[in-house]
């Protein structure tokens, strides 16, 4: 029985399974080249990441440029991570479980094919304008308007061929997994919709159709939940399949992941405004925000444990499987920043973490953490798989393991500190009642050992991603499993 499939508490299957006569023809090519594209865009955006970190430390490094600037590169790096390392990374895991869970090729290899090259040319796009210094402004929002439009035809047409991929599915039942997917696909196309809505001015610039605090309260839906469809349900679907396939369990409990499921996407949706506490935002509106946040602890921890539980039994094996490796230390930081997001939630507590670098803790806990160490477990299981041969070198993905551990710590213990001592320096008072600190620079001086551990930590994790993308090379064009002698199977991937 599929372990991913195979719950341990009373079946979910709504009728009989439907089985396929024949082996499907699965697109594994689609599969590969989004494999090679978040690696090659991983490298790039954790470079700029790098060198941002670089930035913060030693401000010449921006070499006098407006091109190399904080300020532009910035949004190079998050759009990088999170739409092109990210992003690619999703559609790869998707792509791959989806067909086998479904036990169906893609519905269109045409809309496949579209929906990588202009996935592509739509980063590349990025690319360019952002270093130009054109930019809408809104944070993790802010590629101009035509770009907007193409990421919304090529987002369309991912949905087309995901939805038209459920349609012709052999199976009946919907596995969790794709539930997850399913949220994010529908939630993303929402969000970017009405975030986006502006009236176009010249081809480069336009207005928002929101004003005000209406301008900003639509922004942080957007942005929190962008985190929440792009970097925590998705995620959840790959850890759903995935690691119960390479633990070779069935998942803790079905039931679980169902009531979690409905809870996370229903909670998420409403916990925006805890980006705005203290602003102008009505006091009732920030108290909703922090409420639900608080409340996501529930159905967060509850993915986690099903998660870690669902090893019970496999521990062993995290001593030698990469895969099992990299997803528990996800899951773990993820357990770890769904603690540490519902208390900055709490007014009091964000009134010490807002605008320092314990935000940026938070998000690299998450990032580096969660996101990037269960992409790279995903990444571990597929490639051997879509490539048919054996992983390149076991020992260099447990190297990149320890590198990239190694520098998630450094990176958040750093930030954590350096946050910490920047909002308790903001808010220390003198005998007189006065700013002990009144000079921003204070703080500047003061943090500036913090930022050089950061640096060291986020280069580490690079130095990591790497080795991967190196691996990876390396075991799509080794030998093949099928034959020894190393020439390339003769018949394409099949699987029933
Ligand atoms: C229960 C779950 C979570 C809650 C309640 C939560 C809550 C928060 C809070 C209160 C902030 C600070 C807002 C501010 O002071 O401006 C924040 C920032 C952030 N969080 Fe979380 N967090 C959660 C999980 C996560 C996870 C798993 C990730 C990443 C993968 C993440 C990514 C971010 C990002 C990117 C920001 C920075 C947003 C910005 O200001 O640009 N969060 N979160
Ligand atoms: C080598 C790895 C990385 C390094 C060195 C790095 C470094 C940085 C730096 C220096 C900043 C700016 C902080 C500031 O403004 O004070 C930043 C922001 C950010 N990074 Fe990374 N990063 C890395 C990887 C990632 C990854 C993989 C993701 C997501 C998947 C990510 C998501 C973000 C986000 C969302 C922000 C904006 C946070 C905010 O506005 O609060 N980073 N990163």
């Amino acid at each position: 029985m599929d372990p991913a499939t195979s719950p341990s508490s009373p079946s979910p299957v709504a009728g009989p399974a439907i089985t396929p006569t024949s082996p499907v023809n699965y697109d594994d090519e689609s599969v590969k080249k989004f494999i090679i594209a978040t690696l090659v865009w991983g490298i790039v955006g954790m470079l700029v990441g790098v060198w941002l970190a670089l930035e913060l430390a030693w401000w010449p490094a921006n070499l006098g440029t407006p091109y190399l600037s904080f300020g532009r590169l910035r949004p190079l790096h998050t759009n990088a991570v999170i739409f092109a390392f990210t992003g690619n990374a999703l559609f790869a895991g998707i792509y791959y479980s989806m067909q086998r869970l479904l036990k169906t090729r893609m519905w269109s290899d045409k809309l496949s094919a579209f929906h990588f090259w202009g996935w592509q040319a739509i980063i590349v796009s990025a690319a360019v304008t952002l270093p130009m210094g054109m930019t809408e402004g809104k944070e993790y929002a802010e590629l101009i308007w035509p770009i907007d439009l193409a990421i919304a035809v090529v987002w369309l047409a991912f949905a087309a061929n995901f939805f038209g991929t459920i349609a012709i599915r052999k199976v009946q039942h919907l596995y969790v997994a794709i539930w997850f997917y399913m949220s994010m696909v529908i939630t993303i196309t929402v969000l970017h919709v009405v975030n986006n809505l502006a009236m176009p001015a010249t081809f480069t610039r336009s207005y928002p159709i929101y004003a005000g605090m209406t301008d900003a309260l639509v922004q942080w839906w957007y942005g929190h939940n962008a985190v929440g469809f792009l970097l925590t349900t998705p995620i959840l679907g790959l850890m759903y399949y995935f690691l119960p396939k390479a633990a070779n369990k069935p998942v803790y409990s079905y039931r679980l992941s169902i009531i979690h499921f409905w809870a996370l996407v229903f909670m998420y949706i409403w916990a925006g405004p805890h980006h705005l506490l203290y602003s102008a935002l009505p006091d009732w509106a920030q108290t909703l925000g922090m409420v639900f946040s608080v409340a996501l602890i529930a159905p967060s921890w509850g993915g986690m444990l099903n998660g870690l539980l669902t090893l019970r039994g496999a521990w062993d094996k995290l001593r030698t499987d990469p895969v099992l490796k990299f997803f528990v230390s996800g899951i773990t930081f993820y357990g770890m920043s769904t603690f540490e997001g519902p208390m900055m939630s709490i007014r009091g507590v964000n009134a010490l973490s807002h605008f320092t670098d314990w935000t940026i803790a938070h998000v690299h806990a998450g990032a580096l953490g969660w996101v990037g160490m269960s992409i790279f477990g995903m990444l571990y299981y597929t490639v051997p798989r879509v490539w048919n041969r054996p992983l390149h070198s076991v020992s260099m993905a447990t190297t990149h393991f320890w590198l990239a551990s190694t520098g998630i710590v450094l990176y958040i213990v750093a930030m954590w500190s350096a946050g910490v001592t920047q909002g308790l320096m903001w808010r220390a008072l003198d005998a007189n009642g006065l700013l002990q600190y009144p000079n921003f620079i204070d703080t500047v001086t003061t943090l500036n050992p913090f930022y050089w551990i950061r640096l060291v930590g986020g280069s580490m994790y690079l130095v990591g991603t790497i080795l991967c993308a190196w691996n990876v090379f390396r075991t799509a064009t080794g030998p093949s499993l099928s034959s020894p002698a190393g020439h390339p199977a003769a018949t394409p991937h099949l699987e029933a």
